[in-house]
């Protein structure tokens, strides 16, 4: 059977060759904050202007990275399996944006990104470059104190869930790509993915928790093992 329509689900290890730390590998901190802190709606309820700041400095720090080899040659795929009648969507965990900076087109991110922002009073979502804080006016409904990064925290349901499913249950091939498979609900896709009759492959630099349930496990840095398997595809 050729190759027709390719699910890519990733996760922080695909930018760790950029120079973004992987969250396992932080020891449960993020830049020194438990992740309770930064990344719940409780943590964000207790001290709204430390959170704004945390997201604010990571947002920044995106103008010091840049796509990987990896991030590239997935949009090298995805532009020639869509010239070849194909497609391929790419699904990530991750908030930063390299996905976008190395060419990939449609990047569903189903954990929020570090480049928007919304309103908690009328829920308006928007692009932000800049810092936020406790004082930020949302230009929708015009209230102060409003603005949040629109990141999605513990507790809190991901994005677009109803159109990744849909697609993995219609897809041929599931890749899995440096993520630890640690975090419902993504750890599941591979066995949604299973189920529905695709190949399943998993590309990390070590075996993630749900190794077992993939066809096939290919171990190494993403900034290698993806490129060569892209070429391989499009071969
Ligand atoms: N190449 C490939 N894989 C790598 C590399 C690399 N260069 N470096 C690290 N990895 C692997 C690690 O071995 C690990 O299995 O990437 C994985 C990163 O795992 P996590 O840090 O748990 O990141 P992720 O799976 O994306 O986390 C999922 O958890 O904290 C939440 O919302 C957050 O989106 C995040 C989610």
């Amino acid at each position: 059977m050729t190759t027709k329509n390719i699910i890519i689900l990733t996760g922080a290890g695909i930018s760790a060759e950029s120079g973004i730390k992987t969250f396992r590998d932080a020891g449960g901190l993020w830049e020194d904050h438990p992740v309770e802190q930064v990344a719940t709606p409780e943590g964000y309820a207790a001290d709204p202007a430390l959170v704004q700041r945390f997201y604010n400095l990571r947002r920044a720090a995106l103008k010091d990275v840049k796509p990987n080899a990896a991030h590239i040659a997935l949009a090298t795929l995805q532009s020639e399996m869509i010239a070849r009648g194909g497609d391929v969507m790419i699904v990530t965990q991750n908030v930063d944006d390299l996905h976008a900076r190395g060419g990939a087109q449609n990047v569903v991110h189903m954990h929020g990104e570090l480049k928007r922002v919304f309103c908690t009073a009328c829920d308006h979502h928007m692009d932000c470059d800049d810092d936020i804080s406790v004082e930020t006016t949302c230009p929708a409904c015009k209230t102060i104190g409003t603005t949040r990064p629109d990141i999605v925290w513990f507790g809190e349901i991901p994005y677009h869930m109803d159109a990744i499913e849909r697609a993995i249950k219609t897809c041929d091939l599931f890749v899995s790509i440096g993520t630890s498979g640690a975090v419902y609900p993504a750890a599941g896709f591979v066995q949604i993915a299973s189920h529905y009759g695709a190949k399943t492959l998993e590309l990390n630099l070590e075996p993630s928790q749900g190794s077992y349930h993939f066809d096939e496990t290919r171990l190494g840095k993403a900034g290698s093992i993806v490129p060569a398997w892209v070429e391989e595809i499009l071969a």
